[in-house]
């Protein structure tokens, strides 16, 4: 199995050290290999905030970059571990502009085949869920399988460290038993009204997000999943819900 793991950290540390470990627990699984993606040593330019990406398609996105390589290397993936530091309650700006790169998928999303851990380490505990809620936005239409969250406090006590290295381990586990499983993901009910709701919302926006329009025009949902009867019927009152809050501009 191919594990991708994309480092959104400044240098080659806790973060790194903490995805070795993982790396270390998987090896009694010979199938796993692992490359690295440190995000500091690729070409990957910043944002410029022109929103052409988002408007009309990100193939017309002005930066000529690594970011399509990624792309292809994130889909040819058996899973992704997307491991960062917390810098002031949150990614470092180098995370995050990755993440903005790839806002259209708010609008479209991708990844719906690929699964992902979501890793974060910190010195406490402050500020430590906006930045896991930050990373998982990267996922997309993916499956997040687990989040981990390490701590590396200097103070940290024997009996604390020993704690974290048996969720350190599990987690790693856990990613593993979901890869090794051959099911397909679901997705979940929100996201099913989500899609919904920029499907019903895509026609009347056709003007200034063109590539939303094209994107939604042909589709029964992002990927074939069938849905009962009840299913349709609370899809369908969810949605008339939340895209009329969207048009009387509550969202
Ligand atoms: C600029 C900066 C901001 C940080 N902000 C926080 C923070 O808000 N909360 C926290 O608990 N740790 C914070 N830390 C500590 C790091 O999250 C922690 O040491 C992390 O494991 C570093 O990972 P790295 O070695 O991969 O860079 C910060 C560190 C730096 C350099």
């Amino acid at each position: 199995m191919k594990i991708l793991v994309i480092i959104g950290s400044l240098r080659k540390k806790n973060t790194y050290k903490t995805v070795k470990k993982i790396e270390e627990y998987h090896k009694e699984y010979s199938d796993f290999k692992y490359e690295y993606l440190f995000l500091k040593d690729i070409d990957f330019k910043q944002c410029k905030g022109c929103f052409v990406c988002i408007s009309h398609g990100e193939d017309k996105c002005p930066l000529q970059d690594d970011r399509d390589l990624i792309i292809n290397k994130i889909e040819s993936s058996d899973g992704v571990i997307l491991a960062s530091p917390n810098y002031v309650m949150n990614v470092p700006w180098l995370m995050k502009n990755f993440i903005d790169r790839f806002a259209y998928t708010m609008h479209r999303p991708k990844f719906f085949n690929q699964y992902f851990m979501i890793l974060i380490t910190s010195g406490s505990y402050m500020g430590t869920k906006q930045a896991s809620k930050t990373l998982g936005l990267m996922a997309s239409g993916g499956e997040i399988i687990t989040k981990l969250t390490v701590f590396n406090s200097p103070g940290m006590n024997e009996k604390k460290r020993l704690k974290q290295e048996k969720v350190i381990k599990k987690k790693a586990s856990t990613f593993y038993k979901r890869l090794s499983k051959k099911t397909d993901h679901r997705p979940s009910f929100g996201f099913l009204v989500w899609f919904s709701v920029f499907k019903a919302t895509s026609n009347e926006n056709k003007a200034h997000l063109p590539a939303d329009y094209n994107f939604y025009k042909n589709k029964n949902y992002f990927i074939d999943v069938k849905l009962n009867f009840i299913q349709k019927i609370l899809v369908g009152i969810f949605t008339v819900l939340f895209t009329t809050l969207v048009r009387k501009g509550f969202i």
